[in-house]
C-alpha cells in the first residue's frame, strides 16, 4: 500500500517536472547607435536589439534572466510588467522599491514564475530608461492540453512606442529644472521598433545625412506578412513614454479578446485605444481584396500632436504580394485627438469573458481616493496624489522594511483622502500650494480588500486635464467603473460593475474623470502603483503599497548594495 502511494507520488512529481520548465535567458544590455526612425541616436539595446528579445514561456514555467549591465556609466533595473512575482517580490525590478539598481559591469539574475498565460511586457525601471528603448514582450502560453476560448491560426506580437531624439537625460534634467523644461511631443511613433522621421525637417547644420538617412534599412517600416483566409491573433502592447495611442488596420475590424492577461468578452472595434503599459490581444480575419497590401497605423490621442508627431505606419502584407509594395491608398486618419467619448466607451465596454469571470469581493475594507494633481513644490513642477509627490528613497523599501531600517524613509501614514476633497475644484486650475514631496508609503493589512479611486483634475494649464495610465505592480485589480466629473462616494459605488469586471494591471483615468479599482492585498511584498507616463512618474506620480512584508522570505543579497544596505551584501 505505502509502496503504491510512493510510486504514484513519484509519477506525479515527474509529471510536474515535465510540465514546468526553466526558460533561461542571458542578456547583454548596452548603448548602441540606432536609427529606429531614420534619425541616429543612442538607444539601450538587449543583445543588440530594441525592442529586445521576446520572452516565450508556458504557464507555470520559471523564467531566469541573467542581465549584465554594460551601460558603462549608468545603473539599471528591469521590470516584468504584469507578472505578479508571487513569492519573488525581489525580482520585480523596481529600482528603489524592490532592489538596488544593477551597477555598471554587474550581472543580476531575475528569477520568477510565470503563473498565468497571457501577454505581458518587460522594460527598464530606473530613471527614465524605458524611453531609451529597453523594452520587449513576454508571451506566456497555456499549459499543454488547454485551449484558448477563441480559435486562430497564427499568433504575432506588436509593440507600440513613442520616440524622442533627445536623450532621457536631457528630458530628466529639464523636468527637474527651474525654469521647467517639458519633454514635449515625441518626434516619432514606432510600430515594433520602426518609425519614419522626415529627415528634411532637420534644419542645417544638423541635416548631416549620416545622422538622418531615410534609406537606412533600420527604419524601413515594420511588415506583417499574412496569409489570405487565415485568422490572426495580434498581441498589441504599448510601452509609450507619454502618448496615448489609437491602433488601426486599414479595412480590417479587430475583435478584442484579451486585456492584460485576462479574457475579454469579445468586442469588435475599428480603432484600438491603448495606453502605456496595457496589452491587448485582437483577432483579425485576412479577408480583404488579396491583390494588395494595407496600412497599419498608430496615432496619438489625448494630446494635440497633430503638428508635431506624424502617425506611425506599418504594412499588412497580403501574401504573396511583395512586402515592400506600398498600399495604393492613403493611410486611414486616426480618431480626433480630443474626443474623449469613444475612449471612455471602449474602456467601459471591456468586461470579463463569460465562463472566465472571477467576481470581486462584494465589499472593500478600505477605500483610498487618489486625487491626481499637478503642483509646484519649491518652484519645481510635480505630479501628486492627495498633494503628496513620491520621491524614492536611497534604500529600497523592500529591504528597509524587511531589515527594520526605519530611519531610511518617512514612517508617517499618508491620508486615504485629501482633507477637503469634497470641495476640491477639479475643473479649474487649483491653487494647491501645500503639496509636498515624500517617501512615505501606504501599509495595507494583509489579505484585505482595497478600493482605489483615481480622481483626475485640471492640470496647471487652464482647461487641461490629461490621460493617466495607472499601473499596479504585484497584482491584478478589478476595474469597477469609470465616470466623468467628481467621484460621488455615496452614489457612484452603487453603479460599480461587480458582475463581470475585467481584471487588469494597467488602466486609464480619462480627462476630468475617475476610475474605480478593487484588489486584494494578498501578495507579500512592496509594490509600486504609478502613472505609466515616464515623465509623470519621474515627477512623482506614484504611491507605494506594503502588504505582508513579514511573510516575505529571506531576501537575496544580490538586491542589496545601495543606501543603508551596503553592509548587507555578502561578496
Ligand atoms: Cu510598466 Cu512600474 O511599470
Ligand atoms: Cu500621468
Amino acid at each position: 500500500m505505502s509502496r503504491l502511494i510512493t510510486l504514484s507520488l513519484c509519477v506525479l512529481a515527474t509529471m510536474a517536472l515535465a510540465e514546468a520548465r526553466v526558460r533561461h535567458y542571458k542578456w547583454d544590455v548596452k548603448y548602441e547607435f540606432k536609427s529606429p526612425d531614420c534619425y541616429e541616436k543612442l538607444a539601450i539595446t538587449v543583445n543588440g536589439k530594441t525592442p529586445g528579445p521576446a520572452i516565450l514561456a508556458q504557464q507555470g514555467d520559471t523564467v531566469v534572466v541573467e542581465v549584465t549591465n554594460n551601460l558603462g556609466t549608468e545603473n539599471l533595473a528591469i521590470h516584468w510588467h504584469g507578472i505578479r512575482q508571487i513569492g519573488s517580490p525581489w525580482s520585480d525590478g523596481t529600482g528603489g522599491v524592490t532592489q538596488c539598481p544593477i551597477l555598471p559591469g554587474d550581472t543580476f539574475t531575475y528569477r520568477f514564475i510565470v503563473d498565468r498565460a497571457g501577454t505581458y511586457l518587460y522594460h527598464a525601471h530606473y530613471g527614465m530608461q524605458r524611453g531609451a528603448g529597453l523594452y520587449g514582450s513576454i508571451r506566456v502560453s497555456l499549459p499543454d492540453g488547454m485551449a484558448e476560448p477563441f480559435p486562430y491560426d497564427y499568433d504575432k506580437s506588436i509593440i507600440l512606442s513613442d520616440w524622442y531624439h533627445n536623450s532621457t537625460y536631457e528630458q530628466a534634467v529639464g523636468l527637474s529644472s527651474i525654469p521647467f523644461g517639458w519633454v514635449g511631443e515625441p518626434q516619432s511613433l514606432l510600430i515594433h521598433g520602426k518609425g519614419k522621421f522626415d529627415c528634411s525637417k532637420l534644419a542645417p547644420p544638423s541635416s548631416d545625412p549620416s545622422a538622418c538617412n531615410a534609406t537606412n534599412p533600420e527604419c524601413s517600416p515594420y511588415v506583417l506578412t499574412v496569409v489570405p483566409g487565415k485568422k490572426y491573433r495580434l498581441r498589441i502592447s504599448s510601452t509609450a513614454t507619454l502618448s496615448a495611442l489609437s491602433f488601426q488596420i486599414e479595412g480590417h475590424n479587430m475583435t478584442i479578446v484579451e486585456a492584460d492577461g485576462h479574457y475579454v468578452e469579445p468586442i469588435v472595434v475599428q480603432n484600438l485605444f491603448i495606453y502605456s503599459g496595457e496589452t491587448y490581444s485582437v483577432l483579425i480575419k485576412i479577408d480583404q481584396e488579396p491583390s494588395r497590401n494595407y496600412w497599419i497605423t498608430t496615432n496619438i490621442v489625448g494630446r494635440n500632436a497633430t503638428a508635431t508627431t506624424p502617425p506611425g505606419l506599418a504594412v499588412l502584407n497580403y501574401y504573396p504580394n511583395h512586402p515592400k509594395r506600398v498600399p495604393p491608398t492613403n493611410p486611414p486618419a486616426g480618431p480626433m485627438w480630443n474626443d474623449v467619448a469613444p475612449r471612455l466607451a471602449q474602456s467601459s465596454a471591456i468586461k470579463a469573458r463569460q465562463g472566465y469571470i472571477h467576481t470581486p469581493p462584494p465589499k472593500s475594507d478600505r477605500v483610498i481616493v487618489f486625487l491626481n494633481t499637478q503642483n509646484k513644490i519649491d518652484g519645481y513642477y510635480h505630479w501628486s496624489l492627495n498633494n503628496v509627490s513620491l520621491s524614492l528613497p536611497n534604500t529600497p523599501y523592500l529591504i528597509a522594511l524587511k531589515e527594520n531600517l526605519h530611519h531610511v524613509f518617512d514612517q508617517r501614514p499618508l491620508p486615504d483622502q485629501l482633507p477637503g476633497f469634497a470641495d476640491y475644484p477639479i475643473y479649474r486650475v487649483a491653487n494647491n500650494t501645500n503639496a509636498t514631496s515624500s517617501n512615505a508609503i501606504y501599509r495595507l493589512k494583509f489579505n484585505t480588500t482595497v478600493d482605489i479611486i483615481l480622481q483626475n483634475a485640471n492640470s496647471m494649464i487652464v482647461n487641461n486635464s490629461e490621460t493617466h495610465p495607472w499601473h499596479l505592480h504585484g497584482h491584478d485589480f478589478w476595474v469597477l467603473g469609470y465616470g466623468i466629473g467628481k467621484f460621488d462616494p455615496d452614489n457612484d459605488p452603487k453603479k460599480y460593475n461587480l458582475a463581470n469586471p475585467i481584471k487588469k494591471n494597467t488602466v486609464a483615468v480619462h480627462p476630468y474623470g475617475w476610475t474605480a479599482l478593487r484588489f486584494i492585498a494578498d501578495n507579500p511584498g512592496v509594490w509600486l502603483f504609478h502613472c505609466h507616463v515616464e515623465s509623470h512618474f519621474y515627477m512623482g506620480m506614484g504611491a507605494v503599497f506594503e502588504e505582508g512584508v513579514d511573510k516575505v522570505g529571506k531576501l537575496p543579497s544580490e538586491i542589496m548594495g545601495c543606501g543603508e544596505t551596503k553592509g548587507f551584501k555578502t561578496p
